[in-house]
């Protein structure tokens, strides 16, 4: 029954006269439209038990989608997808209104499919665009049809889709075909898609997308038949949040890397991909062991072109990899055991909304790293927690008060700006690391595999966690009181008893620095040749300030900083190359920042430009070349950056 929505569809998009004439363009003028959950979530006090999402016009309560059916054509010519998404809807008796999101969706029609399959037209408006949650779609729901309804919605995504990118070839590792892939989290899925956008709604869905030849769609969603066909269909049995929606098109080719995973990527980079990520099969069976079953039947990666925003995204089934984590040597692979350990915290039990983000992140990074231990060992493991530990130093010392909290009062803030940074990863893995001091690893690890399975498929607040912690976790007021929990997770920086770890191979790496830094060992005679990448970054990161020229070229020649191909390594040593105007480095500054658009590399080093007394014209014309390339994501938070605003500047 969608497909004859589709032709119809397909019919009057490709003949822009006859589209006006079908659109009403009453319905779609842009009329004030008042969503009750929206006033709810803004209005009441801020708490961490609140379920109201402040991010979404959806008021679910009434009317919640259950199920979408998407049938969708990619048209690269026209930057579109083009088509329909059936929402199945339940409503409580007597609502007569259904309130979706939206972000610059041309909406085309809606329509209620009744028990006949007939789509009766359905009065909707589209309410007035909010610079952060776009533009609630207001749809009529008729008195008859029951509690279960059918609402299909005819629409054609914009170019500026901020969920989408539409990547040029020459963008793409085989510069000869396009790629398109989605990003929807955090409030993204709606400029996609018009659905309920809030990760306290779940729902299963299905997809038909129609795709270019000799092109391949991957979702995050089994696939039903082949890749090759013109339409390549999808299906996602286990209800997910909107922010995992997910879907790629590109050049792309399958590799396995065991029996349950595998590789989706650009033909040239499918080997070095393939053999980068060998370890996946192995981390799952890990998680499996420590965390519980694995509920999604297969993990797959899909590498995405450089300028991937994000240096990985837990889409269900198919995490999202940036190829910055292609090092040659397995030093990246921590990537892979995150975003697979979502699988269990994030994808299984769920952020109810942004504020509890860290429910997300903190507990994909203590996941993670049992992960790292259990395959690379305590070396590394401590390596990378004291590496984390640095990161949160560094936020914490640029963040306001409030950005240092873990459960962040985000009303009227973008949870994509604003809420992000590495509070909730890593202040959020000090406090399980906390608790499991407390108890010990045996008693944690049980209350891990109880919490998956005891909110499988459910999204939570922190209040619901802390209520879990304290009658599950912890036996009594005497191992950690509750004035303890409710300190780490609503006051900022770190409680005085925090465990912070460190790491005996990094302060190898610091007395070797200071040998350097001293005069007493030449940078060339340090005794490097067994560090690996997280000992190279500790060396660097924690460079004093300000080097000479001579420091400079020594270590540059000693190490070969400049040219190093590992994205990390490179990244942090253009830092120090900023903050030192070393000039060798800054053609390398400039390819690496038009080349790579992933967000926690690229805004450090715009950022350290701009504090530069020369840096700012430098920043922004290298910006102005690359900013073409960047993804939506990146471009909203690096515009402010490097154009700040009047007032913003002095
Ligand atoms: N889910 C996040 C990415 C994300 C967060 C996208 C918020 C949009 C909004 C993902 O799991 C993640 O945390 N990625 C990290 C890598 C990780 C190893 C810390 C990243 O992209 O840097
Ligand atoms: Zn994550």
């Amino acid at each position: 029954m969608a497909s004859v929505a589709l032709r119809a569809v397909f019919s009057f998009s490709s003949c822009a006269l006859l589209m006006t004439s079908l659109h009403d363009p009453a319905a779609a003028a842009t009329t004030p439209v008042e969503s009750p959950a929206q006033q709810r979530a803004v209005t009441q006090p801020h708490s961490i038990a609140s379920r109201e999402d402040p991010h979404s016009y959806a008021d679910a309560a009434n009317a919640r989608v259950e199920h979408l059916d998407l049938d969708l054509a990619v048209d690269f010519a026209q930057q579109r997808l083009t088509g329909t998404v059936d929402l199945r809807v339940k409503r409580k008796a007597g609502v007569r209104e259904l309130f979706l999101d939206t972000r610059d969706i041309d909406v085309e029609s809606v329509a209620v499919v009744d028990n006949k399959g007939q789509a009766v037209p359905a009065k909707f408006q589209v309410g007035t665009r909010d610079r952060i949650l776009g533009s609630p779609l207001r749809i009529e729901l008729p008195a008859s049809g029951g509690e279960t309804l059918t609402v299909r919605v005819a629409y054609r995504t914009q170019p500026s889709a901020s969920g989408l990118q539409w990547v040029e070839p020459r963008q793409t590792a085989g510069r000869k075909h396009p790629f398109l892939y989605s990003q929807s989290q955090a409030i993204h899925a709606r400029s996609w898609i018009p659905l309920q956008d809030s990760p306290s709604v779940r729902f299963t869905y299905a997809a038909k997308i129609r795709v270019p030849p000799k092109m391949t769609a991957v979702m995050s969603a089994s696939r039903i038949g082949t890749n090759v066909a013109p339409d390549q269909r999808f299906e996602m049995k286990q209800a997910i949040p909107s922010y995992l929606m997910a879907l790629g098109v590109g050049d792309l080719v399958f590799r396995p890397t065991g029996p349950r995973t595998g590789v989706w990527a650009e033909p040239s980079v499918s080997d070095a991909a393939t053999k980068e990520f060998a370890d996946t099969e192995k981390m799952l069976e890990v998680g499996e062991k420590l965390f519980g079953p694995y509920r999604w039947e297969r993990y797959e990666l899909l590498i995405l072109p450089p300028s991937f925003p994000f240096g990985g995204m837990e889409n269900p089934r198919l995490s999202f990899i940036t190829p910055t984590a292609i090092a040659g040597d397995r030093s990246l692979t921590s990537l892979i055991a995150h975003e697979l350990a979502h699988s269990w915290s994030g994808n299984l039990v769920t952020n109810a909304t942004w504020r509890d983000f860290w429910l997300n992140e903190g507990f994909t990074t203590f996941l993670e790293r049992r992960i790292v231990d259990a395959l690379y060992g305590k070396r590394r493991l401590a390596m990378e927690e004291s590496l984390g530990v640095q990161s949160l130093e560094e936020d914490f010392a640029n963040l306001p008060e409030s950005g240092r909290i873990l459960a962040i009062d985000l009303r009227k803030l973008d949870p994509d700006n604003d809420g992000f940074s590495q509070v909730p990863y890593e202040k959020g893995f000090l406090f399980l690391r906390y608790l499991e001091s407390k108890v010990g690893r045996q008693r944690f690890d049980a209350f891990l595999r109880e919490y998956f399975d005891r909110f499988a498929f459910q999204s939570i607040t922190t209040a619901d966690v802390l209520e879990f912690i304290r009658t599950r976790l912890l036996r009594g007021e005497s191992e950690v009181s509750t004035a303890r929990l409710q300190e780490w997770v609503t006051q900022p920086g770190l409680p005085k008893d925090a465990v912070i770890p460190g790491s005996d191979a990094l302060a190898k790496v610091d007395e070797q620095r200071s040998a350097w830094l001293a005069g007493k060992t030449p940078a060339a005679q340090l005794k490097t040749s067994e560090w690996t990448t997280q000992e190279w970054l500790h060396f660097i990161d924690n460079l004093p300030k300000q080097l000479t020229p001579q420091q400079m070229a020594e270590v540059d020649k000693a190490f070969g900083f400049t040219r190093a191909g590992n994205s990390e390594i490179a990244h942090s040593w253009l830092r120090v190359a900023i903050r030192n105007h070393y000039q060798p480095a800054m053609p390398r500054l400039r390819e690496y920042l038009v080349t790579i658009g992933r967000r926690k590399l690229i805004k450090p080093l715009y950022e350290d430009l701009m504090k530069q007394s020369w840096g700012p014209p430098v920043a922004k014309q290298i910006y102005a070349e690359a900013r073409p390339g960047y993804h939506p994501m990146a471009v909203t938070t690096l515009d402010p950056i490097v154009n700040p605003p009047k007032s913003a500047n002095q």
